[in-house]
């Protein structure tokens, strides 16, 4: 049985609405499972809500909801907006459905049967927002002040002295230390792989408690063996990478689907995917080869310089981006998507704002990527009466070589950087043949070889040119901007070119004399802005 791709977003907390943030994760996961299977292979792409915990028990409280209820409406508007996205995933698995409590009931019990866990008081520091135990030793320069703050998030953390179950961390740190770095790729970019080597210079906690009492927080999936617990929100979540694709109740699936190819998180949520989650796995007994093959920790989203957040008031909302700042675009989520993954380089930092988002939009995709697609077609359907003109047999000319050249090379320099997790350099990449394809417009002149009939055939060798580049631009940009790609197809005249990768690094492939499709202007301006 062939591996499946099988890609991972963090679950996300259903405290409140989705923002920019938990959209950019899930954009850049779907974007790579749609590049993957262009690329002919198959793809598992999950992604789901963390729905339990203090966190989410305190909001459910706030809103004068019950937790169940609370969940549910806050659930739809993420699903809400993943559809507004486009994003095409396998599975969306939320904690509180029953696969999964079962399943993370019956890796506790295993656990526990195999000695692997110990109870034991603990005393420490919790952040609630992040759903984080510090301990003393790992707050050592913030600690003597009578209320530490959290070293991601800088909230105030709560003092903590409880019972519970633990999992001995320490004992397993060798191991991981070994594990990291004999694959040093398991965590990237390289400014987090040496941040994990930093935490792991240090010594790990002795465990990681992975219960909560029921008289602190309710809202947990139960211990089974110990009715005055509930499970530690992160040890219920972390386990979803597994338990979704059936680890408990599927073994067959689980073969095909594990390990992880990818887990895309965000750089806040590192110590629980590089050191807790490795540590599980292990005390499960997986072997080295079934760790996660990859976890690619992203930068934050910022506005102004801060990151956002809830409690500083500065969310963006991508409902909100795509209906009322993008209002008009007929594409409008594509947009959205291709400002995400081009502006910033995957693993950095951004700046949020809406100037930026504009600027995009009518520098690359209006006057350059829209320019390209229009003029093309209009001059197919003006002067080859709307037919993809016949290809010569004698190939390019020597002026066309290097645009052709540029269009075979795509792909390639795509696959690189898609490799790598580099999604702003696979765009630039396509907007740089776009652009190239824009100069050669100017330089061809068809409009000029239109007029002089011993022409014809060089009129018709430029346009069929400039249509096979633009059906390797709509194949490239398909995973980023899918609707987009879609519309390019339309007015190419769609037929039944086919459109897997394998086919952009082939000349030739539209079929002569295929009609055009109408071709509204993609990212139309200012006043002719109207929705598709
Ligand atoms: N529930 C945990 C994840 C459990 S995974 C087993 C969680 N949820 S979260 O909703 O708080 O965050 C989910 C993801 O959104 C994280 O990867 C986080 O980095 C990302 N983002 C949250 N705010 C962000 C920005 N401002 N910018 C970019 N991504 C950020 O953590």
């Amino acid at each position: 049985m062939p591996k499946v791709f099988y890609i991972t977003t963090p679950l996300y907390y259903v405290n409140a609405a989705p923002h920019i943030g938990h959209s950019y994760t899930t954009v850049a996961a779907d974007t790579l499972a749609r590049y993957h299977r262009l690329k002919g292979e198959a793809v598992f792409l999950l992604t789901g809500t963390d729905e339990h915990g203090q966190k989410i028990e305190q909001a459910a409280a706030a809103a004068g909801r019950s937790p169940h209820i609370f969940v549910d409406t806050v659930v739809e508007q993420f699903i809400t907006l993943w559809r507004m996205l486009g994003i095409s995933y396998n599975d969306f698995l939320r904690t509180t459905q029953p696969r999964h409590t079962q399943a993370v009931q019956a890796i506790l019990t295993r656990l526990r049967d195999e000695g692997k866990l110990v109870r034991a008081a603990y005393q420490g520091w919790y952040c609630t927002p992040d759903e984080t135990f510090w301990t003393e030793a790992e707050l050592a320069p913030a600690i003597g002040s009578a209320a530490p703050v959290c070293p991601t998030c800088q909230r105030l953390l709560e003092p903590v002295k409880e019972v519970g179950w633990h999992l001995p961390m320490r004992t397993a740190q060798s191991w991981l230390v070994q594990f990291v770095t004999s694959h040093p790729g398991v965590v990237q970019p390289t400014s987090r792989y040496n941040e994990l080597l930093g935490m792991l210079e240090q010594p790990l906690p002795e465990s990681l408690c992975i219960t909560r009492p029921r008289s602190r927080v309710s809202w947990g999936i139960p211990v089974p063996f110990d009715p005055e617990h509930v499970t530690y929100v992160w040890f219920d979540a972390l386990l979803n990478y597994i338990t979704a694709p059936g680890y408990i109740d599927n073994p067959t699936r689980f073969q095909q689907l594990w390990p992880a190819d990818v887990h895309l998180i965000g750089k806040d949520i590192l110590r629980h995917h590089a050191v807790y989650w490795p540590i599980l796995l292990h005390a499960l007994g997986l072997p080295d080869t079934l760790m996660p093959q990859r976890i690619m920790a992203h930068g934050w989203w910022k506005v102004g310089e801060q990151k956002m957040s809830k409690s500083l008031g500065n969310i963006v909302d991508p409902t909100v981006v795509i209906q009322h700042v993008l209002a008009g675009q007929p594409y409008a989520a594509d947009i959205y998507r291709y400002f995400l993954l081009r502006e910033v380089p995957f693993g950095q930092d951004g700046h949020f704002s809406e100037e930026a988002l504009k600027t995009r939009l009518s520098a690359d995709l209006g006057n350059d990527l829209g320019n390209l697609v229009n003029r093309t077609i209009s001059m197919i359907e003006r002067y080859c009466a709307g037919q993809i003109p016949v290809l010569e047999s004698i190939g390019c000319a020597v002026e066309d070589e290097p645009l052709r050249q540029a269009a075979m090379a795509l792909p390639n320099l795509v696959d690189e950087a898609m490799d790598r997790l580099e999604f702003s350099a696979a765009l630039e990449a396509i907007m740089r043949l776009v652009t190239s394809a824009n100069r050669y417009i100017e330089v061809a002149a068809p409009w000029k070889l239109s007029k002089d009939p011993q022409m014809a055939g060089r009129l018709r060798m430029v346009l069929r040119g400039l249509a096979e580049v633009v059906r390797i631009i709509a194949i490239t940009l398909d995973p980023f901007m899918p609707s987009v790609a879609e519309a390019i197809w339309q007015q190419l005249g769609s037929g039944t070119t086919s459109r897997r990768l394998a086919d952009s690094q082939q000349w030739g492939m539209l079929p002569t004399g295929q009609s055009t499709g109408p071709h509204p202007v993609l990212f139309p301006r200012g006043k002719d802005a109207t929705p598709a």
